[in-house]
This record gives C-alpha cells, structure tokens and sequence, in this order.
C-alpha cells in the first residue's frame, strides 16, 4: 500500500503512471474507470481550501466513489480524539484518506495507523497534489519534462519542497531562490540531489530565472505564517515576479502559482493575469493529477 506524504513516496513508475493516467482520462470522450464504485473518500481538513478540496470531491465522483469532506472542528484531531483513532475510523468507512494538516507529523501519524492508503492534501512540509498537477501543466506546456528549467523564486515552503522532488523524479533541472533564511530545507535538497536531481540555490532571483522555461512563485505568508506577515513582506519584496523578472527568463517562459495569489505582493497583476500564465490550467490539472492518483492508489489494492 502506498501513502502520498510527499512526492517521493511514488516510485518513478507510479509518477509516470499518474500523469499518463490524468493526461488519459483528461481526453475529451475518455472513459474514466468507476474505479470507486460503492466507496468513500475521506477528506479531512485542519486549514481552509478551495482548489483541493472541491477537485479531490469531483475526482472522487468521477470515479464513481462519493467524497466525505469533513472539518477539524468536527473531528478535533488530538482534542476530541487521537490522530491514530481518527485515521482508524476514516479507513474503516473509507477507500482512501486525505488530509490538510497544519503539522506534518500528524499524517504521519494517521499514515502508520490508517490501512488505507493516506494521501496529503498539503501540510506545513509538503504539498503533493499541487505537484503532481504542475508536472502535468508542464508536461502539457512544453512537451516533455526530462531536462526542462523550473526556477522557484520566494518562500521555500510546502510548494517549493514538493516542486523540488517533483522535478527530481521527473528529470527537470530546478533552480530556487529565496530570501536568506526563507530557503527551502537542506534535508529536501539532499533528498532531491540523491535521487539524481538537479538543483540550484542561487540567491539573486534575475540570475535564478535566467534560461528557465517556467517562473513559479507562492504566497509569502503560508497558512500558518500570518504572525510574521510584516516581516515576511519586507524580506520577500525583492523576490517579487513581475514582467522584468519573468522577461529576464526569456521570451518563452511561462508564469505559475499554486493560488490562491496576491497581486502587489509575490506576483504583479500584470503577469498572473498576462497571457504568459498559466495559472488557470494548474486549477484545472488539480482535478485530473489527483484523480489519476487516487486511481493508481485504488487500482493497486
Ligand atoms: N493550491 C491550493 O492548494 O489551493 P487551496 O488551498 O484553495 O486548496
Ligand atoms: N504555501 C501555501 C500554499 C497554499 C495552497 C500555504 O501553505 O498556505
């Protein structure tokens, strides 16, 4: 049984077999196995969302299953019961378990106590869905990603981290620039650098986005972060996307965001909303990279 924690819980094989599968069943016409026939999909949230929570509910309902969104509020993770229990009883009603959670550890926690694959809806570490849908909006917009040039330019959060092992595993070279103290962790570029992945640190953002084919940023304040906003504005100021450093990539390079963006702040609205974006096309693969995903997890038990 596989859990999708973070990117590099799928092997190689699986990875390939999720963006053919999404890529498949995103084909006008395509038949989508009813795959969760009579099943359930927990989706239990701590933080708020819209993208992942309603894709992950229509990919459960096209694959003939039936979504359960459930708040913290109404579980009380740790309050109302252990994390352990919560996940026991999830996986006795459901086929599959998928979490937002503010600490990592606690889906890992559900993991090691669920016997249904557990599948990370975004925590403060890593967020896999987000991923998986940017290797397909990249594999679509170019053609292929082996030896492609992703640069990350702000915080090296959750998004940055996954992005990372996602462009490792998936032969693309990721160049990453933060502001000091904003990188993402040494143990996730180690982790990507051992799986054969090439990745960079360089500090000034121009440099960073030079020779790239697509220019992604994130929020500078993560659910989560709201207590250091103000200092997290000023730090991150000079690390802003707007048309000189997207220019700066080259005339071919696409913009993404994860969203939900800010305009003034990590992005100009200038380019989130110019024709170099391809934010809209992220939202849309959200549905198709976790529905082949839930698919392969399904298939497999
Ligand atoms: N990108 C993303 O995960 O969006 P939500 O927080 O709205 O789910
Ligand atoms: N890094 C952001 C992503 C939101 C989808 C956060 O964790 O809030």
């Amino acid at each position: 049984m596989t859990d999708v924690l973070e990117v590099v819980d799928l092997t190689p094989v699986q990875l390939r077999r999720v963006l053919a599968l999404a890529a498949s069943w995103k084909q006008p016409g395509a038949a989508v196995p009813r795959l969760l026939a009579g099943r359930s999909v927990a989706l239990l949230f701590e933080k708020p969302s819209a993208r992942t929570r309603v894709s992950t509910e229509h990919a459960v309902v096209t694959l003939g299953g039936h979504p359960v969104a459930i708040r913290d509020e109404e579980v009380g993770v740790d309050r109302r019961e252990t994390a352990e229990d919560v996940a026991r009883v999830l996986a006795t009603y459901c086929a599959v378990l998928a979490a937002r959670v503010r600490d990592h550890r606690v889906l890992e926690r559900m993991a090691a106590a669920a016997d249904v694959p557990v599948v990370n809806l975004l925590s403060d570490r890593a967020h896999p869905c987000q991923a998986l849908a940017d290797l397909l909006t990249l594999q679509e917009q170019l053609g292929g990603l082996e030896g492609r040039r992703l640069a990350y330019v702000g915080d090296g959060n959750n998004v940055a981290a996954s992005l990372t092992y996602a462009a490792a595993l998936s032969g693309m070279e990721i160049v990453l620039s933060s502001p000091p103290g904003y990188e993402v962790d040494d143990e996730v570029v180690e982790g990507a650098r051992n799986l054969g992945g090439q990745v960079e640190l360089v500090a000034d953002p121009l440099e960073a986005v030079s020779g790239a084919d697509a220019v992604y940023t994130d929020t500078w304040v993560s659910m989560g972060d709201e207590h250091e906003a103000d200092a997290r504005r000023a730090a991150f100021a000079p690390w802003q996307v707007d048309a000189r450093l997207l220019d700066a990539a080259g005339p071919e390079a696409v913009f993404m965001h994860c969203l939900p963006a800010h305009r003034g702040q990590e992005v100009t609205a200038e380019v989130l909303d110019g024709p170099r974006s391809v934010v809209w096309r992220q939202v849309d693969n959200r549905m198709h990279a976790v529905r082949a995903l839930i698919g392969v997890l399904v298939e497999e038990r």
